[in-house]
């Protein structure tokens, strides 16, 4: 089962599970961090039902694996779970050539001018959601960051901002959320690689609530071309260079993985970038000023910290197509590659004290490609890298015009054990928030 020459560490041959629950369910966790630093940085893990796994915790190794040609490591079966949520037409799990075919009708939304238009949209859902927090009490910034990206991702996608349509729209996305980060995903997937797959009635029927709200929305926007607005419509109207359109099937897959890719996680890193900032004020106070000045060097360099400590996605796939040879050894086809972002990010020859949350790294520098990996790398780098970056710096410095926040724990939140996918706060990360009355009024950029 595990590749020749490689180690394999005992505990893991008890372990049943899937690719994420292997990682981080049911203690693997640290089982991985353990046998990472004991045997070296590509260690086999026998997932039963996955098939060869091999563990990468190593930034020249990465740079191996993301420079690959995509018919050597393929992607999509690399993250081949995430198909029974997201679909299998999503551009996610497709293949070359067909992923940069659909990725390159996904780029110009997500890119340049267009993030402009959304930093209004992002600050009114941001002072929307403000007026509702408790004042006093505690509240987890985990679920209100939840809630807020989920409307500005829905309002950005759709083009809607009636807060009872947004509410419509949103429902059975976050419901569709809930189940893609359950436990029972990975699971599935393994059950259905071994051929004993069962019906999962309650994916069955969040998936005719999306098709009933979108393709009926696609409907309306090919009936009308032009009208309406959001990434649908762009979608609705996008041609490849040789004038070929997108089906409705692939729009309504690829919709389902940019609400879902671009929902949880950023609302999962602002979590932890508020989380870190309470528990170390100089650097809170150096955002507050730029939030009041409208400079955002510093605040990047603090997100990108946090993203180095706290990537919310700490792993992600490749599968080998044929013989791969990864720095000394040798993987067999059909292995699957798991980076560990998170390990890769604390590497201690690229950052002295990995472990201590030191923004000023970042100041002035671009990140390290290969070292500072949270949105991955390679043909399949996260697509919404700066759109991430542009709602997180713009809901931020919105709360920080208007709002005060204390952590209620003195504190910092530790990782959350247990079976899902995304690194969250422990806690939720609770705070007590307040209104700012000396606030000034908030200056649109
Ligand atoms: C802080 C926020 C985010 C983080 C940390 C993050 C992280 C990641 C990671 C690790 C991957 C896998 C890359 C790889 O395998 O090399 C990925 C892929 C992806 N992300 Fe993100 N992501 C974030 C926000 C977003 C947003 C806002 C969107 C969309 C609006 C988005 C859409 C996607 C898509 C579509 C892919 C698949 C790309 C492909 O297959 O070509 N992500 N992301």
């Amino acid at each position: 089962m595990r590749p020749p020459a490689l180690p394999a560490p005992k505990p893991f041959s008890a372990l049943f599970g899937g690719l994420y629950a292997a990682a981080y369910g049911l203690g693997g966790q640290p089982l991985v961090y353990r046998a990472v630093e004991r045997l070296g940085p590509v260690v086999a893990l026998p997932v039963l039902g996955f098939g060869p796994v091999v563990a990468v915790a190593d930034a020249a190794l990465a740079k191996e694996v993301f420079s690959a040609k995509p018919d050597v490591l393929l992607g999509g079966e690399g993250v081949g779970p995430a198909a029974a949520i997201y679909g299998s037409a999503s551009m996610f799990v497709q293949e070359e050539p067909e992923h940069l075919r659909r990725r390159r009708l996904l780029t110009p939304p997500l890119h340049g001018t267009a993030l402009d238009g959304y930093v209004p949209v992002i600050e009114a859902a941001t002072q929307a959601a403000m007026a509702t927090w408790p004042v006093g009490t505690p509240m987890r910034m985990l679920e209100a960051a939840r809630d807020l990206t989920l409307d500005v991702i829905i309002q950005v996608m759709f083009g809607v901002d009636d807060p009872a349509e947004v509410e419509r729209l949103g429902e059975p996305f976050d419901e569709l959320l809930t189940l893609a980060i359950s436990a029972q995903t990975p699971v599935r997937y393994a059950l259905r690689r071994a051929g004993a797959l069962r019906a999962w009635g309650r994916l069955a029927a969040v998936n005719r609530r999306i098709d009933e709200i979108v393709f009926g929305l696609i409907a309306e926007r090919r009936a009308a071309p032009g009208a309406g607005g959001g990434v649908l419509s762009m979608l609705a109207d996008a041609r490849t260079d040789d004038g070929e359109g997108l089906s409705d099937n692939e729009i309504r897959a690829d919709l389902i993985t940019l609400v879902l890719a671009g929902h949880e996680t950023t609302a999962t890193t602002l979590a932890w970038l508020i989380d870190l900032l309470l528990h170390h004020p100089p650097a809170l106070e150096l955002v507050r000023a730029e939030a009041r000045s409208g400079a955002t060097a510093y605040t990047e360099a603090v997100i990108n910290e946090t993203l180095r400590l706290r990537p919310p996605a700490p792993i992600t796939g490749r599968m080998t197509a044929g013989r791969f040879q990864l720095g000394d050894y040798t993987l067999e086809p059909g292995t699957r590659i798991v980076l560990l972002l998170d390990v890769v990010n604390r590497d201690p020859h690229t950052y002295p004290d990995p472990d201590e949350f030191r923004p000023e790294r970042f100041v002035g520098t671009r990140p390290h490609p290969y070292a500072w990996i949270p949105f991955g790398g390679g043909v399949k780098r996260c697509i919404g890298a700066s759109f991430a970056m542009c709602e997180l710096v713009t809901v931020l410095h919105t709360i920080l015009r208007a709002g005060r926040l204390e952590p209620v724990s003195p504190r910092l939140e530790c990782p959350q054990s247990g079976a899902t996918p995304v690194l969250v706060p422990r806690n939720g990360t609770r705070v007590y928030f307040s209104h700012d009355t000396r606030s000034q009024p908030v200056v649109c950029r």
